[in-house]
């Protein structure tokens, strides 16, 4: 077994692009799961807290889901927008009841980069004043197409040419290392302020929209407080611009609070929310949610051959029909709290916990030399994943430094799994 996997290394480094990097020193070849378990190619079965990088929503092997998609595939597996099917109705009309009041329309597509484009497409369409400026966070990540590349704030995911759109940044609410050296929250949210001073310097004077994560994902899960989002929003009202949520890893209830992280968590309703990754619980699939009147700006024609795809809509149907039979909105809460709690407690033992954070089931350790400096230590988060393997636990690693363990599970994530996961972290911190 141990020659298959090696031999599969070999293969992906002969086939695949050489930017198409896998974690771990010997990568890993998954061949299927069951809930919160995943196995290996040699049979080892691992907890995961990672899911397919923060997608897999029901966890591995959902017999609701594995049905519908296996029936649908049997009737109907692909028609392209240029026609109707009931599963893309469904799903919209579904979505339409879920969203804040007016979000009414949809567009699918495939992936997060692509509802991002869809996004940033109609905040154009839809600007007063025709502004092609955008705004958006440092630390921030919102896909790997062009333009959404453009929108990173994070010099290691801006690796390509990416002089399409002007986006000018703005300071991320990073409470652990602020970047306006202030403290919350005696800072009264100055960096949501600091926008005013970069759409008066650096745009057009009316960007069309600011995009933004609810909890910066990649960028290492970095969480706002609460009022961040609110104080943006009055902040941003003068110059007309757009709010884009970017949900694409917090939607669908992750946060514990509601469906849409930013306007249940967080009490703000933006004006179009993307999404992707745990919509189809594993299934491609992408969303660009917003009112009609600003929908409606753009005529089009625009198309989307996968897009709204019956296999891929019918697997969001049933992941949130699921997600409300089974109160999984809920129960992120319950193990987030759990789990932060717990990784808090971990770090009165551990100097290397320099800061734990989150919300639901979106938590983030970040690692550092120790407190007091506060010096990033990506090589000892590199390590920390591979001793993690070795107890049979994924997690995931981000972070401007790629210092910050990431933990965003399947929703179905249970007490014991918290446990098990905190045991194998402090074990794995042990070794260090
Ligand atoms: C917040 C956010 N937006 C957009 C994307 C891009 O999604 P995709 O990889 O499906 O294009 C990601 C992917 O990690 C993401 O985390």
């Amino acid at each position: 077994m141990k020659m298959m996997q090696k031999n599969n290394a070999e293969r992906a480094k002969r086939y695949f692009f050489a930017s198409q990097q896998t974690y771990y020193e010997e990568p890993l070849t998954l061949v299927g799961g069951d809930g919160s378990r995943v196995r290996d190619d040699a049979g080892n079965e691992y907890l995961d807290a990672f899911a397919g990088i923060c997608t897999n929503t029901l966890g591995y092997g959902d017999t609701e889901v594995a049905e519908a998609v296996a029936e649908q595939a049997r009737q109907l597996i692909h028609v392209s927008t240029l026609y109707l099917t009931e599963p893309m109705l469904d799903l919209a009309e579904k979505v339409a009841e879920i969203a804040p009041e007016g979000m009414t329309k949809s567009f699918f597509s495939n992936s997060g980069s692509e509802a991002n484009e869809v996004a940033t497409l109609i905040a154009r369409t839809s600007s007063p004043k025709k502004s092609v400026d955008l705004l958006s966070l440092d630390h921030a990540y919102h896909g790997r197409t062009a333009y959404t590349v453009a929108l990173a704030g994070q010099s290691q995911w801006r690796n390509f040419a990416t002089q399409m759109p002007h986006v000018a940044f703005v300071p991320n609410p990073y409470c652990y290392r602020c970047p306006l050296g202030m403290t919350y929250p005696s800072c009264e949210i100055a960096c949501a302020k600091y926008a005013k001073r970069v759409v008066e310097s650096q745009t057009d004077g009316a960007p069309a929209a600011m995009i933004a994560e609810t909890i910066s994902g990649v960028g290492g899960i970095i969480a706002p407080p609460p009022e961040y989002f609110k104080v943006l929003r009055e902040t941003l009202a003068p110059y007309g611009t757009l709010l884009i949520a970017d949900e694409v890893q917090a939607g669908w209830g992750r946060l514990g609070d509601g469906w849409f992280g930013m306007v249940s968590s967080y009490d703000v309703v933006p004006d179009i929310i993307t999404s992707a990754k745990g919509l189809g619980s594993g299934f491609p699939i992408g969303i660009t949610i917003t009112r009609p009147e600003l929908a409606d700006t753009f005529k089009g024609p625009h198309i989307n051959t996968f897009g709204g795809n019956p296999v891929a809509t019918r697997a969001a149907n049933v992941t949130l029909n699921v997600i409300e039979k089974r109160d999984l909105i809920a129960n992120c809460k319950r193990r987030g709290e759990e789990l932060i709690a717990s990784l808090r407690e971990l770090a009165t033992s551990f100097d290397v916990i320099g800061d734990v954070r989150g919300r639901g089931l979106m938590v983030g350790v970040e690692l550092v030399h120790d407190r007091k400096s506060k010096a990033v230590a990506p090589e000892l988060t590199s390590k920390v994943l591979e001793e993690m393997r070795k107890r049979k636990v994924l997690v995931g690693k981000g972070g401007r430094y790629g210092n910050v363990l990431r933990i965003q599970p399947p929703f179905i994530f249970s007490s014991d799994d918290v446990r098990e996961f905190v045991h194998a972290l402090k074990e794995s911190l042990g070794t260090l």
